[in-house]
């Protein structure tokens, strides 16, 4: 249903709701939007609060994204959440290690007063870790409606009306779409049968949508991305976005390989390695794990390269993704691209990149943007998946579009078009206050 209206343009709280809570990923995205609402650091890397769009009139600098379309306001972000362990996001953010601890006093107070509700597990989906703050059942359907009542429960201590839910815990093991998976009704016996192939994932965003919550995946397990809870968000009116976020070398990647494509160079094949030695890459260390991910980052060439219409530059080429558990890098993970490449009359090149990143700073911004823009999407009426958020996904849901600046002329003119919602509910609620006042 759509709620928009002239009541946008004042304060309105938005509860940010994050399972993986403690992660490096979400700590750092919490302490920097804290650092952000001090004014010690600015929001880089956020299109949200930092983009601009072409808004037709203006002499072609656009207008700022943030004033373009009602955003929630990053002083009115409230923080919560669900992890396996039992620490406040401060202890968690100085042994994620990925900001200093001088920032991090910075926003110590705040980062203390957070802390996580108790999380839903099952190692048989995150072989690498063991849960200690944990839901005290394995019935599923009870955790749904746990799960639900944290929701409200959230809601109510913090007086919110909107929150929306982020999966930021570790990657589940790959799992192929069952029959369990595809109608609703089938999908809520195996919740009632304690199914085992219904993940911990799926339980959340099962539980967010039934309590009308936009949900958005981070990692690339299923999750979401199912039919059964796909037709489930669109009967309920709740927009659902995923999967596993765009960051490091697959953002390069969607970057350089539309430049191949529009200068019709060749490829023969496109070698990619990263070392990482955070809770992630440890998580990625199990095969299981590590293959859910490698199917989303596999995805992305031929999307964009499409062999079958250039079978001559790219029905042939070989593509190898390698992720290597390293554990003195930290968060500060390494990856190398050996592209190779061929020109004029066949003859070969090579690309050679090494990307010295850090894997949660490319990542919060991203947490940030997905959070404010779910919120409007819910708010301007929309449901099921969100395509136009593919710009920020690895392997996006409802999408086969991977080149990045494809994907962002896309968001900008979902942008658009939800300005055009904004506007005519604007104008409705204009002329009713006006007949109000005349009726007085
Ligand atoms: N950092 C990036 O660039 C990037 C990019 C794309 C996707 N991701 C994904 O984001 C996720 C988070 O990455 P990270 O580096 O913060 O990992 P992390 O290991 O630091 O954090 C994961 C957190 O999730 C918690 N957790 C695990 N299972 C849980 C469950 N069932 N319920 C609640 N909490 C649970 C863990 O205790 C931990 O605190 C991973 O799935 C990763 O693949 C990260």
């Amino acid at each position: 249903m759509k709620r928009i209206d002239a009541q946008d343009k004042l304060a309105r709280k938005l509860g940010v709701l994050i399972v993986g809570l403690n992660g490096a990923v979400s700590t750092t995205f919490v302490a920097g939007v804290m650092a952000i609402r001090k004014g010690v650091a600015e929001p880089v890397g956020s299109l949200a609060q930092m983009g601009r769009i072409d808004n037709g009139r203006s002499n072609g600098d656009g207008e700022p994204i943030r004033e373009f379309v009602p955003l929630a306001s990053l002083d009115n972000l409230v923080f919560g959440g669900w992890d396996i362990r039992d620490e406040n996001c401060y202890e968690s953010a100085i042994s994620a290690g990925v900001l200093n601890k001088e920032d991090l006093r910075r926003v110590q107070t705040e980062l203390e007063q957070i802390k996580p509700m108790r999380g839903v597990f099952d190692r048989n989906y995150v072989k690498n870790l063991a849960g200690s703050w944990t839901k005290n059942t394995q019935d599923k359907s009870l955790i749904v409606n746990k799960l639900r009542q944290d929701i409200r429960d959230f809601k109510a201590r913090n007086k919110l009306e909107d929150v929306v839910v982020i999966w930021l815990a570790s990657t589940e093991v790959h799992k192929p779409v069952l029959r369990i998976h595809e109608r609703l009704e089938d999908f809520e016996k195996a919740i009632e049968g304690n199914h085992a192939d219904i993940s911990p994932c799926m339980l959340y965003a099962y539980a967010a949508i039934a309590e009308n919550t936009p949900f958005i995946n981070g990692a690339p397990n299923l999750g979401p991305d199912i039919p059964a809870l796909i037709d489930y968000s669109r009967r309920k009116g709740v927009p659902i976005a995923g999967k596993d976020m765009k960051t490091g070398q697959t953002l390069l990647k969607t970057a350089i390989a539309p430049m191949l494509k529009a200068r019709m160079l060749g490829l023969r094949g496109w070698y990619s390695i990263n070392i990482l030695g955070n809770g992630d890459g440890c998580v990625l260390d199990d095969p299981q794990s590590f293959k859910a991910k490698q199917e989303s980052k596999l995805s992305v060439l031929d999307g964009i390269l499409k062999p079958g219409q250039h079978s001559a530059l790219y029905g042939n080429f070989h593509h190898k993704v390698c992720i290597d558990y390293y554990p003195p890098s930290g968060d500060n993970k390494e990856s190398w691209d050996n592209i190779d490449i061929f020109g004029w009359l066949g003859y070969p090149m090579q690309i050679k990149i090494d990307f010295l990143c850090r894997d949660s700073i490319l990542a919060a911004p991203i947490v940030l943007d997905l959070a404010l823009f779910m919120d409007l999407a819910r708010r301007c009426g929309l449901s099921g998946v969100q395509e136009w958020l593919s710009f920020y996904f690895k392997s996006p849901m409802g999408s086969s579009e991977h080149d990045l600046f494809a994907q962002l002329r896309n968001l900008n003119d979902a942008l658009r078009s939800m300005k055009t919602i904004i506007s005519s509910a604007e104008e409705e609620s204009g002329s009713r206050l006006m007949s109000n006042e005349m009726r007085l």
